[in-house]
């Protein structure tokens, strides 16, 4: 087909409109010529929250959510989460290539180069109640980096922003392992540069007083892997915050800080802490069926269920089911799986989930692995906001460089009161 088109007619005026058909799209801007008089604004599209609204064009991450496909560049999740680390993810996301041996090895580098933070992090991690929520302390923080660069406004520097990149992929480990260790009351500890990316992560969480921390291999392995998984996952909602408020030039600091916020949302990463909640709520197995007859009157939410896009099984719930039991195996089993596995089963056959297409997604399954590592269910948004960080990354550096970006703006229609005098 050459230039595909939609034909429109608008029965106000019965004029005729062809509008051009683009990878499946139309431009909402075609929509504003159709008017009722000269003086109409013209049409536009109503889609409160974004359901079937295209915000950009991307070349970073492909998502097929009824077929049940996540590939970051082109290749499948469950090979990168198979074969590679988590840097050569970031890697490929950052630069659209799997990276070479010496590529990675100068990555690497980079990244440990940039571990540390400044020791006044310290002073206002300190400031932080004992009960502030590890999310909370992780999105200022990551905004309160933004006082240290000054030069980070400067956005439209592309070696600049490369450097931001690489100094907030480093730097956020380091900052919520600070907020983990303020919640439990001990020391910092400084970053081991010897360790791998996610190793030196656990050291900043675990090591006491030991002189070198060694993690175990397994569940820096399955940490990885996590990590992989939830590196990107295109226009989501942090991701778009990531891109709007990117798209004012605000600095990277606070694009990013605003997206770990949007991140944090239970009904967005804040679900795999209340799939926990909701396990423990349930306590036994015969508390099951009384609890999916509440979801299904619409009393509540089985959390780590359902997806704006996947309407087939989340891919990263299979490899995370996977890696649970290697990390049991290290760790003893958590009873909980058995509970999540039992409700996800009974909600598979269900006529409720079925009709509506709601599968496991990511959340559902990584809680309960974190559990088993040592994890309070307070931390695992942070968990998750590490590697999206550098997906956010991506995407902002992508919407840089597009020629299309502009400052994000929506319309509204007003429906309030017209004119009128103040008495
Ligand atoms: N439990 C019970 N019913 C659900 C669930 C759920 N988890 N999710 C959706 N439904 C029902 C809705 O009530 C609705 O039913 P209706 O047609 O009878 O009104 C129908 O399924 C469609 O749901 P929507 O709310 O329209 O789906 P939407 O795409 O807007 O929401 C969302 C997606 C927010 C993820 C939703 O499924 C949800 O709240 N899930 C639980 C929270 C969760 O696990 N979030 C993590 C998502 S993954 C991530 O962000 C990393």
């Amino acid at each position: 087909m050459g230039n595909p088109t939609l034909s429109v007619t608008d029965n106000r005026t019965g004029k005729a409109y062809e509008l051009p058909i683009k990878n499946g799209t139309i431009r909402a801007m075609d929509l504003r010529q159709i008017k009722s008089d000269e003086k109409d604004f013209g049409v536009m599209s109503y889609d409160p929250a974004f359901l079937n609204t295209v915000s950009c064009e991307s070349r970073i991450t492909y998502i097929d959510g009824d077929a049940g496909i996540l590939r970051y560049r082109g290749y499948p999740i469950e090979q990168l989460a198979e074969k590679k680390t988590f840097l050569d993810v970031a890697y490929l996301l950052l630069y659209g290539e799997l990276p070479t041996p010496a590529q990675v090895e100068e990555f690497e580098a980079r990244i440990e180069r940039h571990t540390f933070i400044h020791e006044n992090t310290k002073k206002f991690m300190e400031g932080f109640r004992y009960d502030a929520h590890p999310m909370s302390m992780l999105v200022s923080s990551i905004a309160a980096l933004s006082t240290f660069y000054p030069d980070a406004r400067n956005v439209e520097d592309p070696a600049i922003r490369e450097l931001m990149t690489i100094r907030l992929i480093a730097k956020v480990p380091t900052l919520a392992a600070y907020a983990f260790r303020h919640s439990n009351g001990l020391p910092f500890v400084y970053p081991d540069n010897d360790l791998t990316y996610t190793s030196n992560f656990m050291n900043m969480l675990w090591k006491m007083a030991e002189p070198k921390y060694q993690p175990n291999p397994v569940l820096a392995r399955a940490l990885d892997i996590l990590f992989i998984l939830h590196a990107d996952h295109e226009q989501n909602c942090s991701t778009s915050t990531m891109r709007v408020v990117g798209s004012s030039q605000a600095d990277p600091f606070l694009s990013t800080a605003s997206a770990a916020a949007a991140l944090s949302g239970p009904l967005h990463g804040g679900a795999n802490e209340e799939v926990l909640r909701m396990i423990d709520e349930i306590g036994t197995p015969d508390n099951i069926p009384s609890f999916m007859e509440s979801v299904k009157k619409g009393e509540r939410k089985l959390m780590g269920f359902g997806h704006r896009v996947y309407k087939n099984y989340d891919p990263r719930a299979k490899v995370i089911r996977e890696t649970a039991e290697s990390v049991f195996a290290v760790t003893g089993r958590n009873p909980k799986v058995d509970i999540a596995r039992e409700i996800e089963k009974i909600a598979l056959n269900d006529e409720y989930f079925i009709k509506r297409r709601l599968y496991p997604n990511v959340d559902f399954y990584s809680g309960i692995i974190y559990e088993a590592m040592g994890f309070r269910p307070e931390m695992f948004t942070v968990l998750f906001a590490i590697p999206r960080t550098t997906g956010w990354l991506a995407h902002w550096e992508e919407q840089c460089k597009d020629g299309d970006t502009k400052i994000s703006r929506p319309r509204q229609v007003y429906l309030g009161q017209n004119e009128r005098n103040v008495p």
